[in-house]
């Protein structure tokens, strides 16, 4: 299996350019099989998340069609409408096809998507939202199987705010039959970039990016046409490994509207972030700062950068205390980081970390997507090497990571196994 390897301790300096967001391109990729046409998607990141959709698009009938970031999509004969198993082991998200194939063909079948590191993450709310609105819902041999004639309006509540959950059920709501509110629904910036495309596809959307989202149905929605938002994860990663290393990094495309919870830690923590044209320019403390962090749902601090967040702290003057509000079990990067020297210890929800003078290169691996990336830029900012194994997850949600850490001065590198 391919590694990556980190001679750590270089200063990062330079430019770099923010993909296109993959937790916003996989909805949206989903969304096409809410109408019959050609629908065209503009910078859509090559991620293996994506190919994963992309498959999956192709055995449901769509034709996918990809030429570097622009992916075109005629989605006008499915036929199918079960979603596998096997692809929705590889990626959660492939529960987003529940909303459209049910709403466009009164009928889906998906397989339920089960544990997976980080958590428990069941789909509950997106079921009940969905049965609400008129749904037949059925669980046959770890499938869940859905039915509507044709799915009608209704008030939703979610008991927490689900970023898929309301992604799947803004679709839903979109070809449904009267008006759909949606309550204490997530704010992402991800949950807006999708009401766009919906909306510019002829959806009636009030209110995405705020707790109360409502959808009044129409018959027929038109092909969609859209370019995916950057990916503020991917910008976070980027920042907190400049802080790292005491960096001078621009960032192309990172957008200081979706990471202001982020940008407000960082700056707490001695980092100088400026607003550019279309881009952030971020420049590490000589001393970083201890801060204590809380995730929480958008507009809160992301889940998806905790981890790094945590590798950041690591290496800071005193003590931080850093709870994972989102997610139970989200704390595996934590013996990694120990390997290379941190002092970090847990409790429950919470991470008390305090900040050691650096780290020691180490042999790591990783068990999920983001503490892969914790891992890397641990490695960016420890003496001598750190190899990264299961670099798949990396894949999953970064795009030539080491290629573009690699054009900021960084010594890393794959090695094929
Ligand atoms: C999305 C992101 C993921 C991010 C997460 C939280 C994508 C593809 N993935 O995941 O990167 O970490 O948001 O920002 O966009 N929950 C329930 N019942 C449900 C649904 C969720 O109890 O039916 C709980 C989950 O267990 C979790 C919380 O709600 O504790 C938030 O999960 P959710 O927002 O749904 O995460 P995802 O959409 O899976």
């Amino acid at each position: 299996m391919d590694k990556i390897v980190i001679h750590g301790g270089k200063r990062l300096k330079g430019e770099v350019r923010i993909s296109g967001a993959k937790n916003s391109a996989l909805p949206l990729l989903f969304a096409t099989l809410l109408a019959a046409g050609e629908h065209h998607l503009e910078n859509v990141p090559a991620l293996r998340d994506i190919a994963t959709a992309e498959k999956l698009l192709t055995i449901l009938g769509a034709d996918v069609d990809r030429h570097e970031a622009t992916f075109s999509i005629d989605a006008s004969n499915i036929r199918s409408v079960e979603a596998p198993y096997d692809l929705v082991r590889t990626m959660r998200a492939s529960v987003l096809v529940l909303g459209p194939l049910l709403a466009r063909l009164g009928q889906a079948r998906v397989s339920l998507p089960g544990g997976c590191a980080i958590g428990a993450r069941p789909i509950n709310l997106h079921l009940k939202g969905l049965e609400a609105m008129g749904a037949r819902i059925d669980l046959d041999h770890g499938y869940v199987e859905a039915r509507a004639k044709r799915l009608h309006g209704a008030n939703i509540y979610f008991d927490v705010p689900t970023v898929g959950g309301t992604e799947n059920l803004l679709m839903a709501a979109s070809l449904a039959r009267g008006t759909t509110v949606l309550e204490n629904a997530a704010c992402e910036p991800e949950i807006v970039d999708l009401a766009t495309a919906l909306t510019c596809m002829g959806a009636r959307i009030e209110g995405a990016g705020t707790d109360r989202i409502v959808i009044e149905g129409v018959d027929e929605l038109q092909p969609l046409r859209h370019t995916v938002m950057p990916d503020r994860i991917e910008a976070g990663t980027f920042m907190v490994a400049a802080a790292m290393t005491r960096g001078d990094v621009r960032l192309h495309g990172a957008r200081h509207a979706d990471l202001e919870a982020l940008i407000s830690k960082l700056q707490e923590a001695g980092v100088e972030i400026a607003e550019e044209d279309h881009a952030l320019r971020v420049q590490g403390p000589r001393r970083i700062a201890s801060v204590d962090i809380k995730t929480q749902p958008h507009p809160g601090f992301p889940t998806d950068m905790q981890a790094q967040f945590m590798a950041l702290m690591s290496i800071a003057d005193g003590t931080s205390v850093i709870t994972e509000s989102v997610f139970e079990n989200r704390f595996m990067h934590v013996c990694e980081l120990q390997r290379l020297g941190a002092d970090i210890s847990i409790d429950g929800k919470m991470a008390k970390v305090r900040g050691v003078k650096g780290l020691l290169g180490a042999p790591v691996m990783a068990t999920d997507l983001r503490a892969s990336a914790s891992l890397v830029l641990a490695g960016l900012a420890a003496e001598n090497t750190t190899e990264v194994a299961r670099i798949y997850h990396l894949d999953r949600g970064y795009e030539r990571l080491e290629e573009k850490f690699r054009t900021l001065g960084a010594h890393i590198e794959r090695k094929k196994a």
